[in-house]
């Protein structure tokens, strides 16, 4: 296994020309630096800061609570680790669904404070006028529709989009209609693979998929499910890792050799010069306590001769 050097920065050009290519895309999430630079050297092309990261590091039931500015905070943390991925930063519940105007105003911050690529947003055609007014403004937008976790409340659930005739056909137009808005990019969330095949036939733009099958454009996944840190498994997710059962095996045996005085060692601590602690160990208490007597007492102390002279 090798890490691929850094590279310039992959474009949406660049993603639409894998597409192209028939070179299956990858995609995955990143919230931190560490994280970030990890996929980056790891020749992942894309990095979504996804607003998963309301449940998957700041511990809340759903995506809904997360605000614009962390995003920003995350997401200026992923874009300082990546130095060749395109960084994608989601538009939180709330930033967009007022009208395009206030989509603007969010998406413009979310460019400018983290230094992305590109903004994701959920919907199909009820969020096509938006996402057509930002790319008109400069800002490369990826759509996102299927099983769009800020409406989990409304679909009553995570569970898998358009299995019937009526939900397939609307996501097809939904597909369609941000195609043709300017997206450049869409990601389908839980969808049947038979469908998600028939959108990747029928729009003109990459399709990412997570829980949609292997038909797409590419895949995208929760960096916490990959890894096995977050509990829980969804169906669609493969554990590539167990880190969280190698991250608490660690702390384990932190505890245990803190609790036995095995940890630290004598090469894993730090030492003074020998003169400079005697002349400490000389000092009363009372100057000790007092700055402007230590001061004193280390003039003097130092000005008095050494052993060694
Ligand atoms: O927030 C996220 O992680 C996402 C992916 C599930 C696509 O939107």
């Amino acid at each position: 296994m090798s890490a691929t050097p850094t590279k310039k920065p992959v474009t949406v050009v660049d993603l639409q020309r894998m597409r192209e290519q028939g070179k299956p895309i990858t995609m995955l999430t990143a919230y931190d630096y560490p994280t970030a630079k990890l996929a980056d050297q790891a020749g992942i092309p894309i990095l979504l800061v996804g607003d998963s990261l309301g449940m998957v590091v700041l511990g809340y039931d759903s995506t809904v609570p997360v605000t614009v500015d962390d995003m920003i905070h995350h997401g200026k943390a992923v874009v300082r680790g990546a130095g060749h991925a395109h960084v994608v930063v989601d538009m939180p519940f709330g930033s967009y669904q007022g009208g395009w105007q206030e989509a603007l105003r969010n998406a413009t911050r979310i460019m400018q404070e983290t230094g992305c690529g590109s903004v994701k947003l959920e919907g199909g055609e009820r969020s096509a006028e938006t996402v057509r007014h930002l790319v008109e403004a400069g800002i490369p937008v990826m759509g996102h529709i299927g099983l769009t976790p800020q409406s989990v409340n409304a679909f009553g659930g995570f569970r898998v989009q358009g299995k019937t005739p009526r939900e397939a056909v609307h996501l097809i137009q939904d597909a369609k209609a941000l195609a043709e808005a300017g997206a450049y990019a869409i990601v389908l969330e839980l969808v049947p693979t038979a469908l998600a095949h028939m959108i990747t036939q029928r729009v003109s733009v990459p399709t990412i998929g997570i829980g949609a099958g292997p038909f797409c454009s590419g895949q995208v996944q929760v960096v916490h499910d990959l890894l096995g840190i977050y509990e829980g498994q969804p169906k669609h997710a493969r554990r590539f890792a167990e880190i969280g059962q190698a991250t608490q095996q660690a702390m384990i045996e932190y505890r245990e050799a803190v609790e036995t005085a095995a940890f630290p060692t004598a090469a894993e601590s730090f030492y003074m010069d020998e003169h400079a602690l005697e002349l400490i160990r000389s000092m009363t208490p009372s100057a000790e306590q007092d700055m402007s007597e230590a001061e004193r007492v280390l003039r003097d102390l130092e000005d008095a001769p050494t052993r060694s002279e």
